[in-house]
């Protein structure tokens, strides 16, 4: 006798006829809730409801682990999650094949299973890494982000785009691997140091432009407020942000344009950080420059605006943004640049693929930015700045 719980099924596929085509399928939505709050308890309910009974596997850097990891651990076992924790080195190094390697053996090693949770309590280093790791650990475990960068807030946490770099390139060995939700608790930002907030507001200032002149209206009149972390105004970039990005990801989840809006600034952002070894100069700061780069290119084809140019970097400049190559906190050479650039995989017949902002709102993505052009942009003087 069948036991009542067994699960049956039935069924009668046909032979395969010679000279049938034969095609493999496979269908999947993912869509996951975003919570924004600045709420700790709203926070830590809503990933231990997430939890479940089911086991998690905190992981974070060691700077977040000793700023806030011991109170969400503690709230998280208090209601009766099991959590055990890892912690990486901080910083972009991080995000490499070896500190992956080694998350893998740990998770190996402990009694985690197919059905259980990891959660990525960091920034985009953590978020990026520990994504990648659960995509690839039992092919795929669920994973939940709870960002604590104002980057990882805005950005990072959201898209499921997972990676670690390589000496190469930066996000060379990736994957697109969903995250179940994402728990942004704006209260983790209190301890941010002022850089890393204006790193992170490069990645929201780069959203403004492409899909939203009212976030860019709002960043332009909350910048003070910003800058000192309040956080209704944090509350509400990150909420308009976030929206803006899921928006923009649903459209095409997985790159199959390849044209992406989202990548404005990270033509000769990525290079930058490649050049400079990932790390003296932070994405955010990269993303910044490379905005500024694509501006100029766009402003000297007559395409962007003058005045959306000098909006553009008049805002940069308050946030305290690098927006010329000599702003940038390490010494960069603009021809080390250029010779990245050849090798982003962006490029192709000696021609660039670029994001141009057209207007605040509007930009158009072109595959026929010179190198001269690029090389011009990067070394040009900044026009005024003056706002
Ligand atoms: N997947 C994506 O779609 C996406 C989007 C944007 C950026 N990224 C990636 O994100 C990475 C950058 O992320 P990041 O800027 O968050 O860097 P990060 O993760 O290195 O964090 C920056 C620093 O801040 C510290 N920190 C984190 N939270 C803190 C807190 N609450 N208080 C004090 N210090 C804190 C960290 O320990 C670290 O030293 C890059 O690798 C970039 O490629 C990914
Ligand atoms: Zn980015």
């Amino acid at each position: 006798v069948l036991p009542e719980d067994s699960y049956l099924t039935s069924d009668d596929i046909p032979l395969a006829a010679p000279g049938t085509p034969i095609e493999g399928r496979a269908e999947r939505s993912d869509a996951y809730p975003v919570v924004v709050t600045s709420d700790a308890d709203t926070a830590h309910r809503s990933i231990a409801d997430l939890a479940a009974g089911r086991r998690i596997m905190l992981v974070t850097d060691d700077t977040v682990l000793a700023l806030h990891g011991t109170s969400l651990v503690s709230a998280l076992r208090s209601r009766g999650v099991e959590v055990e924790f890892v912690s990486v080195p901080p910083g972009e190094r991080s995000k490499d094949l070896s500190v992956a390697v080694k998350l893998l053996d740990r998770l190996a090693h402990s009694p985690l299973g197919r059905r259980d949770l990891i959660v990525a309590f960091g920034g985009g280093v953590v978020i990026d890494m520990a994504g990648w790791v659960a995509s690839a650990y039992m092919r795929g475990v669920p994973y939940v982000n709870v960002p604590t960068t104002l980057l990882a807030h805005v950005d990072a946490a959201l898209g499921g785009k997972v990676a670690v770099d390589h000496p190469v390139a930066k996000n060379l060995i990736g994957a697109f691997y969903q995250p179940t939700a994402v728990i942004s608790h704006i209260g983790y930002l209190a301890s941010l140091d002022g850089r890393q907030v204006r790193a992170g507001l490069a990645e929201a200032v780069k959203k403004a432009i492409i899909a939203s002149p009212q976030l860019f209206g709002f960043i332009e009149s909350n910048v003070d407020e910003l800058l000192a972390r309040q956080p209704q105004a944090l509350e509400q970039l990150v909420r308009c942000a976030s929206a803006i990005k899921c928006e923009l990801i649903a459209r095409d989840p997985y790159e199959q344009e390849l044209r992406r809006a989202l990548n404005f600034g990270h033509t000769v952002g990525h290079a930058v950080e490649t050049v400079t070894g990932y790390g003296p100069v932070l994405h955010g700061e990269a993303v910044a420059l490379g905005m500024a780069v694509a501006a100029r290119i766009s402003l000297a084809r007559g395409w962007f605006a003058p005045h959306a140019y000098d909006r553009l970097i008049g805002v940069l400049h308050r946030i305290g943004l690098p927006h010329s190559i000599a702003q940038l906190e390490t010494n960069v050479d603009a021809d080390a640049v250029i010779g990245a650039l050849g090798k982003i995989r962006l490029i192709r017949d000696g021609s660039l693929r670029f994001v141009l902002p057209v207007d605040v709102g509007r930009v158009a993505i072109v595959d026929d930015v010179t190198e001269d052009e690029v090389a011009r942009s990067l070394s040009a003087h900044v026009r005024a700045a003056a706002s």
